[in-house]
């Protein structure tokens, strides 16, 4: 086993020193940092870390982003005692659960110098976060993804420090894995990449477009999940007796949807990400105790969505950390589908 001596042990904070240089911890230049990022929504998931830390993946993933559906985030110095945060226009308790994984996020950009303890009164002007999204927080739509890439991409103009975009990929992952490949629209890869520091494990666009493609939101349950998608990860590798299989499926599956993305074939598009969907399902099920993130509602969807593909409809499913989920079709056959299926929402990702 090789040991590595305390000091080079590495940290969110090493790695951002590193990136950040001389503009690391240098107060803002601007009054106002503003971004939007996409959500994403992964064909090839990203289930396990083998780096907890920096959110360093056991494999590498592919999503698709949903256009105009993601966060916008305004990074503005206020001239109060400390920071505030409004979510779609409501102030958000600074001491929930939200607010200290943005805070434990965002501080790692602004600690004092001097003390490397974070001061808001004498350290740095405080900050009002207003965040504005159009997708249900926390309910397996990848909220976080487009959360952390909005809030870095924000970052980035208050601070002015031009970073390029690989780089903001980077730093989004250290917020939340999935947040890296919201930085670009379209298909993103995630290279899971081999070094430690994790500077070769970021997004990466996949420069092709699909204008008939579409994706179907079918929302049962906007409620907080209620285990998070890193203890469930962390439960899954450590007791699932499934989890072995599961990087060699992701490696096929990345090829196969590769392959389906660059023929443009859909049905191989939706039968590989369906399948990896319900593989990735499996592992925490026979995780102990085990990981459920289906609701009855769920599981009746999805036997109406494999009685419809009997009947020669087109449409697959894919399913994250949540009960919801998001249909795979074509613009033809999005009025059919949306008779069934009446409160489905449509995204035309290009
Ligand atoms: O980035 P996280 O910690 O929110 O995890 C995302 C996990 C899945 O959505 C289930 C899969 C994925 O690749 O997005």
């Amino acid at each position: 086993m090789k040991l590595i001596p305390a000091e080079y042990a590495l940290n969110k904070t090493t790695v951002i020193k590193k990136k950040l240089a001389d503009r690391y911890l240098q107060p803002p230049t601007n009054k106002i940092g503003k971004a939007f990022a996409p959500t994403n929504i992964a064909l090839v998931k990203y289930w396990g870390k083998r780096n907890q830390e920096l959110n360093l993946p056991m494999t590498s993933s592919l999503s698709i982003s949903l256009g105009n559906k993601g966060a916008e985030t305004i990074l503005s110095l206020n001239d109060k005692s400390q920071d505030e945060i409004m979510l779609n226009g409501n102030s958000v308790d600074l001491e929930s659960a939200f607010a200290k994984r943005l805070f434990n996020f965002l501080n790692l950009f602004r600690t004092s110098s001097h003390t490397e303890v974070w001061d808001p009164v004498s350290s740095n002007p405080s900050l009002t976060i207003n965040i504005k999204t159009n997708i249900p927080i926390a309910a397996g739509l990848a909220s976080s993804a487009c959360g952390f890439a909005a809030l870095i991409k924000a970052l980035d103009n208050l601070y002015n420090w031009n970073l390029s975009i690989k780089d903001l990929s980077i730093l989004a992952r250290l917020g939340s894995g999935s947040a890296s490949r919201s930085l670009w629209n379209g298909f993103v890869e995630w290279h899971q990449g081999e070094r430690e520091d994790g500077e070769d494990s970021h997004g990466e666009r996949i420069d092709t477009t699909w204008a008939a493609l579409r994706i179907g939101l079918l929302i049962m349950d906007v409620k907080e999940k209620n285990i998070s998608s890193r203890l469930a990860m962390q439960r899954t590798v450590e007791t699932s007796q499934l989890y072995s299989a599961w990087p060699k499926k992701v490696s096929t599956d990345l090829h196969v949807m590769k392959q389906a993305i660059a023929t443009k074939d859909f049905e191989l598009l939706g039968k590989t990400a369906e399948s990896n969907a319900l593989n990735m399902h499996a592992t925490m099920l026979a995780a102990w105790p085990p990981v459920n993130f289906s609701l009855p509602e769920t599981l009746n969807n999805m036997q109406k969505i494999w009685q419809l593909r009997a009947e020669g409809l087109p449409v697959y499913f894919t399913q994250d950390a949540g009960p919801n989920l998001k249909l795979l079709f074509l613009k033809n056959n999005q009025e059919t589908l949306t008779k069934i299926f009446p409160s489905l929402e449509v995204v035309q990702p290009f």
